[in-house]
């Protein structure tokens, strides 16, 4: 399996979680990592390569560090751009079907944050939900995300487990669908 991690970190320098999950999804064979803010400085994005990356690769991941509990704006213009109509969706738009498409982010806020009793009053799993009707949209399979929460208090030795939960899921070819209970 080829997989496209499109990462989309607007500080990937000062970042710890995004680029330790970076780094341990590398070397897993089949696997591109592909800096978008590095790629794109200017932000502006070549949409041919964007397009001609995503038909070279079977399952594409969205990794990028939770903002306003949204994505970052290069990852939002990314979508609006190369998920062009008759190319992702609407006549003749097939060019992504049968790929999946995994969310890979990491977030500040604990996980009990992330209830309908928490701070945040929905789940992760409600607040991805425009990605979700876009995988759907676009013919890509929607798997379960993979959350990192609590990355203010996160210590090593956890951020270690997470790469290798990251490294193992990168690897397996396995697509998990979303969980009902999740919802
Ligand atoms: C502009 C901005 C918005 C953020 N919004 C959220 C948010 O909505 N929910 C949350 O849990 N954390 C939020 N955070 C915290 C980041 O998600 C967290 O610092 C990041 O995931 C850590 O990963 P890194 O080490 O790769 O930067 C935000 C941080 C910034 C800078």
């Amino acid at each position: 399996m080829r997989t496209l991690v499109v990462l989309a970190h607007p500080g990937l320098a000062r970042s710890r979680v995004n680029a330790a999950l970076a780094e341990a999804a590398r070397p897993v064979e089949g696997v591109t990592v592909h800096d978008l803010y590095a790629a794109y400085p200017d932000l502006t994005l070549d949409v041919e390569r964007e397009q001609r990356l995503l038909l070279e690769h079977d399952r594409i991941v969205l990794q990028f560090p939770f903002y306003w509990y949204s994505v970052p704006p290069l990852l939002k213009k990314w979508i609006d751009e190369v998920f062009l109509y008759g190319w992702a969706y609407g006549t003749g738009g097939t060019s992504l079907h049968g790929k999946s498409l995994l969310v890979t982010t990491s977030l500040g806020g604990p996980a009990e944050a992330y209830r309908a009793d928490g701070v945040n009053r929905y789940t992760v799993a409600e607040l991805l939900r425009p990605i979700e009707a876009t995988a759907r949209m676009t013919g890509l399979r929607y798997e379960e995300p993979f959350a990192l929460y609590g990355t203010q208090t996160l210590d090593d030795a956890g951020l270690a487990a997470h790469q290798e939960r990251y490294r193992a899921l990168l690897a397996s070819g396995a697509v998990r669908e979303p969980e009902l209970a999740a919802v």
